[in-house]
């Protein structure tokens, strides 16, 4: 059994919770969950996204981080090792690569969407200096989109932003940048909380998010609501596998998974409490959805709030932090892998992803001006590529996983290091849940999608 990576380690307990929490709070709890649950009609849909993390977040995310603490490497070799070890086809490789493939493809348009953020974290800042403010919110948005440079520009600040920490090597700069920044982000999303209590429209944002309505239920909500789970607990691209591999023997493998998960769980609550308020007390319809919305709604709020303009700033850089320690785990296990198999080094080899991720990026940024009337479907380019990784690629990836965890491996592996000290009950349920519920749950998903069902 390997007790270190050649990519490095993390110090402590801690420091994996802070970078795994990195990796999952991000652009996926405060600017995806709010749009998609508007998208998707409220309570209903978060209740069964709430029922997903449950079932097949929690089960996968333990299965991920015991991959990859038992083959020490990048995904692709840790499953080649694994596979080797228990006399298992190497073909389960292929999941490694898959994960790559995704990261890769969320990488592209999480940049993107991160650079939309950093634009406003500057136009704030501009504003503090006296610049003109955003006064009609809608009308800044829509320039934003519309201009394929500035588009360009802040795509690719954000990439080299994340390209210089992965060169770097994760463990110093990120560990202790994430410890400072991500309580942060939590205050500040507690301040915009108390500020959306104070528009007397909490009970109505709670009610929209959390009084379901069962006959609006459609199929689609289901692989929707699958597809945010994996995405917003960074689950099935082996992104956690790969931080998986760096986490120190002795460490706890279920009670660090569940602490990542709750708090992933909890900000993006807090995010859709703080945020949905202000949209109907704007009067906004809050099921009118669109990729815009905390970027058209929010900054109706800061105009009217006292020291907005502060708070818009912050807010919008830290939301840039947020998404800046997620990209960083998007373009870590494919850095990893590159590392290993070729004598690249790791800054040769980060460079190479951030320019390829860079470049696909572009198709993201021309989706919203010189190439809008491009569709695949009722898609734009970005929501295609959307769709294609989070919800297609990201089940199949968590499907493998679990399906390797559970029935590969052997029960003695996987008993060892999801600690022995894990009362017997918790253990079978886990199995339980990654031998049957998991994969089940997941392939009715993808029957869907397919229109078998
Ligand atoms: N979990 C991140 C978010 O919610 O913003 C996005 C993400 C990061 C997805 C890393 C997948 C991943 F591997």
């Amino acid at each position: 059994m390997k007790t270190s990576s050649i990519h490095g380690m993390w110090s402590s307990r801690l420091a994996f919770v802070l970078a795994a929490t990195g990796s999952a709070v991000g652009l996926g709890n405060i600017w995806r969950f709010p749009y998609i649950t508007s998208e998707n009609g409220g309570g209903a849909f978060v209740l069964i996204y709430l029922g997903c993390i449950l079932l097949v977040g929690l089960p996968v995310m333990f299965s991920e981080i015991v991959i990859g603490r038992r083959g020490r490497m990048s995904p692709v070799n840790s499953l080649r090792e694994l596979s080797d070890a228990v006399g298992a086809s190497r073909a389960w490789m292929g999941l490694g690569f898959i994960g790559i493939i995704a990261g890769f493809l969320i990488l592209s348009f999480y940049s993107v969407v991160a650079g939309w953020t950093l634009h406003y974290g500057f136009l704030y800042i501009k504003e503090l200096f006296g610049a003109p403010g955003i006064t009609d919110p809608d009308a800044t948005f829509g320039s934003l989109l519309g201009n394929a440079g500035q588009l360009t520009f802040w795509h690719g600040v954000f990439m080299l932003m994340t390209v210089g920490v992965v060169a770097l090597g994760v463990e110093k700069g990120l560990e202790r940048a994430v410890g400072i920044l991500m309580p942060m982000l939590f205050i500040l999303l507690l301040i915009l909380l108390a500020y959306g209590v104070s528009t007397g429209h909490f009970w109505d944002a709670a009610r929209f998010l959390f009084q379901p309505d069962w006959s609006q239920v459609s199929t689609g909500m289901f692989v929707t609501a699958l597809g945010q789970a994996f995405f917003t607990l960074s689950l099935g691209m082996c992104a956690i596998m790969t931080y998986g591999a760096y986490l120190p023997a002795h460490v706890n493998i279920p009670r660090v998974g569940t602490a990542v998960a709750a708090s992933d769980t909890v900000v993006a609550l807090i995010a859709g409490l703080a945020i949905f308020p202000v949209i109907i007390a704007f009067g906004i319809d809050p099921g009118s959805g669109g990729a815009g919305l905390i970027f058209t709604s929010l900054p109706l709020a800061f105009a009217q709030m006292p020291f907005g303009i502060f708070y818009g700033a912050l807010f919008f850089l830290l939301l840039s932090v947020a998404a800046w320690t997620s990209s960083i785990s998007l373009m870590e296990p494919a850095t990893a892998y590159l590392v290993e198999a070729t004598n690249l080094s790791r800054k040769t080899a980060a460079l190479l992803i951030a320019l390829m991720g860079w470049l696909l990026g572009l198709a993201t940024v021309f989706s919203f001006n010189i190439w809008s009337e491009v569709t695949i479907g009722d898609k734009n380019l970005m929501g295609a590529i959307e769709f294609v990784a989070t919800d297609i690629m990201l089940p199949v990836g968590g499907l493998l996983t679990a399906l390797f965890a559970g029935w590969v491996l052997s029960k003695t592996i996987t008993k060892e290091e999801l600690d022995d000290k894990m009362p017997d009950w918790a253990f079978k349920a886990w199995l339980w849940l990654t031998r049957i519920v998991t994969p089940m749950l997941i392939l009715w998903v993808m029957a869907s999608i397919l229109g078998f069902l």
